[in-house]
């Protein structure tokens, strides 16, 4: 069984790679960021399974158990009614590895799996959704919750990566919501509000200092996970990564090229 503490411990590794790009290879299977809608095959962690293996893949703090198979009977049982039925027609259990594959991922499926294979090993996976916004400064960014309302027992909790530390920056428990603006110096002060309706956090003025991770947990009911890496660009002119990378080659290439067309003339 995962504890609340765990989750978040897990959550702050993946915060962790986003943010120094190291995500590939070094936490292995352990941690998977997908987008809304994708597809994604959980790792049993075995190349090969033995002839009386029985695999169980189980998800979330309660640990309950989404699918199961006896490579004996060569047996497979998706439990795909529990929860709400949010994984209905979504599993696919491979009866030669034991990974389970999730498709058309919502808000809902993130959160811990647990594959195990009793006796042999098991593997603890964490899937978050993980959203790229691009923003300019002095304009507002609100980071979606993906909630279109909360409920009581919901409980919400908005994280900023800074200085290698998580900082919560709002909370909501029961009716209580409360924004911790006051954090970091005083960074945030009045340009952090929180929707009461879809707990979704908005950004007012947004500075180039405040790019970076963000991260939301949703404990209770609507146990999730998201993660947000915002950029913010100076001018309308300037843009995301990617554009400022092609930029970047495309006055190189200029440059190149003008040098090119200086050479041709002198010779000429
Ligand atoms: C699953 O794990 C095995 C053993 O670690 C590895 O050989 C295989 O490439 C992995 N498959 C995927 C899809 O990651
Ligand atoms: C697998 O085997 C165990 C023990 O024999 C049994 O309790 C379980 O129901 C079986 N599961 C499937 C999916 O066949
Ligand atoms: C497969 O597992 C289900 C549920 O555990 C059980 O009802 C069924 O009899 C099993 N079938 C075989 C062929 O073992
Ligand atoms: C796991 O090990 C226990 C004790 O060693 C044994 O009783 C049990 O049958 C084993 N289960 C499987 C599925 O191999
Ligand atoms: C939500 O916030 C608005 C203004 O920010 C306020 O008027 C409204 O009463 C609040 N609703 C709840 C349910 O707290
Ligand atoms: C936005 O923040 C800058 C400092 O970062 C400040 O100079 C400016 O007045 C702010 N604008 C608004 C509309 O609050």
């Amino acid at each position: 069984m995962i504890s609340g503490l765990k989750l978040l411990k897990m959550f702050w590794i993946v915060l962790f790679c986003l943010c120094f790009w190291r995500l590939d290879g070094v936490f292995g299977d352990e941690i998977k960021l997908v987008k809304l809608g994708d597809s994604v095959t959980l790792n049993s962690s075995l190349t090969e399974l033995m002839d009386d293996d029985q695999i169980l893949w189980r998800f979330g703090i309660k640990n309950i158990l989404i699918a199961e198979m006896n490579v004996t009977d060569d047996n497979i049982t998706l439990y795909d009614d529990v929860l709400d039925g949010r994984f209905r027609d979504r599993l696919t259990l491979d009866d030669q590895t034991g990974s389970l594959t999730i498709t058309d991922i919502t808000m809902k499926h993130t959160g811990v799996y647990h594959g195990i294979v009793i006796n042999r090993t098991s593997v603890s996976i964490l899937l978050a959704i993980n959203d790229e916004i691009s923003v300019q400064k002095g304009d507002s960014v609100t980071l979606n919750s993906g909630l279109t309302e909360i409920m009581h027992d919901d409980q919400i909790n908005w994280m900023y990566k800074a200085e290698n530390a998580l900082t919560t920056v709002s909370i909501k428990r029961a009716d209580r919501m409360t924004v911790y603006d006051d954090v970091l110096g005083g960074r945030f002060r009045n340009r952090l509000k929180l929707d009461n309706q879809t707990g979704s956090l908005t950004i007012i003025n947004i500075t180039t200092e405040d790019a970076g991770c963000y991260a939301l947990l949703i404990l209770g009911p609507k146990e999730s996970l998201k993660a947000f890496s915002v950029s913010v660009y100076n001018s309308v002119h300037c843009c995301g990564f990617t554009e400022a990378v092609i930029r970047l080659v495309l006055s190189a290439l200029v440059g190149v090229a003008t040098v090119i067309i200086l050479v041709y003339d002198i010779r000429s």
